[in-house]
């Protein structure tokens, strides 16, 4: 049986207040309908439609590596007509769920029970039991059973007092949308094509509607505006912080911790407050990470430990490293077991071999050091001529003195050691010292000058 999502996208969001597409803004990190995707490659739908209307190519180029099927609303006129466009390229056989682009949160498990509860019915509903159920469709039962879904601008005041809604998810059998969707009419309070009018139909075909509830409510809930949209985020860091809490993690504060992607970890990771993580992670055994830190797609070891706000971003770190405060490791950024980066130290597209330590203000990009070196205070790799790359070797061992500036291309050898303040701009060969420095002139019993009188 083929499982299709059909993801309805085409309204405009004005409430956002936005150039972008409602179904763009992002939570999380990622745009709205970009979290209905990954659910629904998640439970392997063999298509995934998408209706869009607004912002059309923007939102097409947004996923175009994706494979989904767009089919175009140029005009929104209801949920129910929005379904129907898609008719011409909705299989004839096996099911389709239904989700809305701006209803990022629900989870697999729960369209998988849908899915559960809907094969035998053909039509199956996810609701809700809210205090407030102000605005949204009402769930109307008889003996249990579902007897209609009325709007909330049709519904009557008997009806208004309903606590069950309609989350607008929905499991229908694909042979019954083919024959239901062209019989909808635009006859109600809004004057739209209602998707929810199918319910009618299924009963008066004889079928029973299934339901099920969300485990969470937070998956159900949708996006209208910027408060809503930063609520909702709060809710999904929530729950991803639970998680990871569930997996072992010593979150210091949940409130105060924010994934925007995929972490994964090892034992006893502790995280302090307002660290965000973006991309795909992993934090080995132990990994301690201090307060204020930015990591952006970057593996980090077991043992190490990093000091509050250092930055990452494509890194790949070693076992029992230190790091920070305040370092900074940008792309292609390499640092081997038992390495030392310091306060103030920006590592680029280079390589520090183990046990290297560069502990404070000092730029690294386009090298490679390798074990055991000391790289001083204030040392700057001369990297850029400003038109081309160059590189820094440095060898085992070296000791590269403080304020040093190493002009690349350079190479400095295994055991090789520069003075303090010297500008290397030839290559430093095994075991010698290099220096460049003018000489110290010294004026013995110097006079300072004197504040004049007035
Ligand atoms: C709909 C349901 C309501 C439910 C509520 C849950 C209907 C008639 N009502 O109401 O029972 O409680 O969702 O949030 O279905 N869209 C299109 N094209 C259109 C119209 C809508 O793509 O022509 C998209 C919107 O962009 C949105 C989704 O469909 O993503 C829901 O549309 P919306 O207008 O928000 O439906 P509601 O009136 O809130
Ligand atoms: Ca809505």
């Amino acid at each position: 049986m083929s499982t299709n999502v059909v993801i309805l996208a085409a309204g405009k969001g004005t409430r956002m207040r936005s150039t972008l597409p409602k179904v763009l803004q992002p939570l999380a990190g990622r745009p709205l309908l970009g979290h209905v995707i990954e659910t629904a490659k998640k439970i392997k739908a063999d298509h995934i439609i998408t209706i869009f209307g607004h912002g059309g190519d923007l939102v097409k180029s947004a996923f175009a590596h994706e494979d989904i099927q767009w089919v175009e609303q140029t005009e929104q006129l209801g949920t129910g007509h929005a379904v129907k466009v898609t008719l011409p390229v909705l299989p004839q056989d096996g099911i389709s769920l239904i989700l809305s682009g701006d209803v990022p949160c629900v989870q697999q498990e729960t369209l998988q029970r849908l899915v559960d509860v809907s094969t035998t019915t053909g039509i199956g509903i996810v609701t809700l039991t809210l205090d407030d159920s102000t605005g949204y469709g009402r769930i109307v039962r008889d003996n249990g059973k579902i007897q209609a879904i009325v709007e909330h601008k049709d519904a009557s005041e008997a009806q208004r007092e309903i606590k069950e809604i309609n989350t607008g998810i929905y499991c229908v059998s694909n042979a019954k949308l083919h024959e239901w969707l062209p019989k909808l009419s635009n006859d109600n309070a809004q004057g739209e094509y209602y998707l929810t009018d199918i319910v009618a139909m299924a009963l008066a075909d004889g079928l029973e509607i299934a339901s099920i509830q969300p485990e969470l409510a937070f998956e159900v809930e949708g996006v209208n505006d910027r408060v809503q949209l930063a609520a909702l985020e709060r809710e999904f860091q929530a729950h991803q912080a639970k998680n990871l809490m569930q997996q072992g993690v010593h979150l210091i504060d949940p409130n105060r911790f924010d994934l925007r992607g995929q972490l994964t970890v090892g034992q006893d990771v502790r995280i302090d407050i307002n660290v965000i993580i973006e991309g795909e992670c992993h934090f080995g055994d132990n990994v301690d990470i201090g307060a204020g830190c930015v990591i952006k797609n970057t593996t980090i070891a077991a043992g190490t430990k990093v000091q509050p706000y250092s930055i990452f971003d494509n890194a790949i770190v070693g076992e029992d490293v230190q790091i920070g405060p305040f370092a900074r490791l940008r792309p292609g950024a390499e640092l081997a077991n038992e390495v030392h980066i310091g306060n103030f130290v920006e590592v680029k597209n280079s390589i520090v071999g183990l046990g290297s330590k560069a502990n404070h203000f000092t730029y690294l990009g386009d090298a490679e050091i390798g074990a055991g070196s000391n790289i001083g205070a204030g040392t700057i790799t001369c990297n850029y001529d400003g038109a081309n790359k160059h590189k820094t070797i440095i060898g085992d061992n070296a000791f590269i003195g403080t304020n040093n500036s190493l002009v690349a291309p350079v190479k400095i050898g295994h055991g090789a050691t520069t003075g303090a303040g010297s500008v290397i701009t030839h290559d430093v060969a095994d075991n010698s010292l290099a220096f460049e420095r003018a000489k110290q002139v010294s004026k013995e019993n110097y006079q300072r000058p004197q504040k004049t009188k007035k």
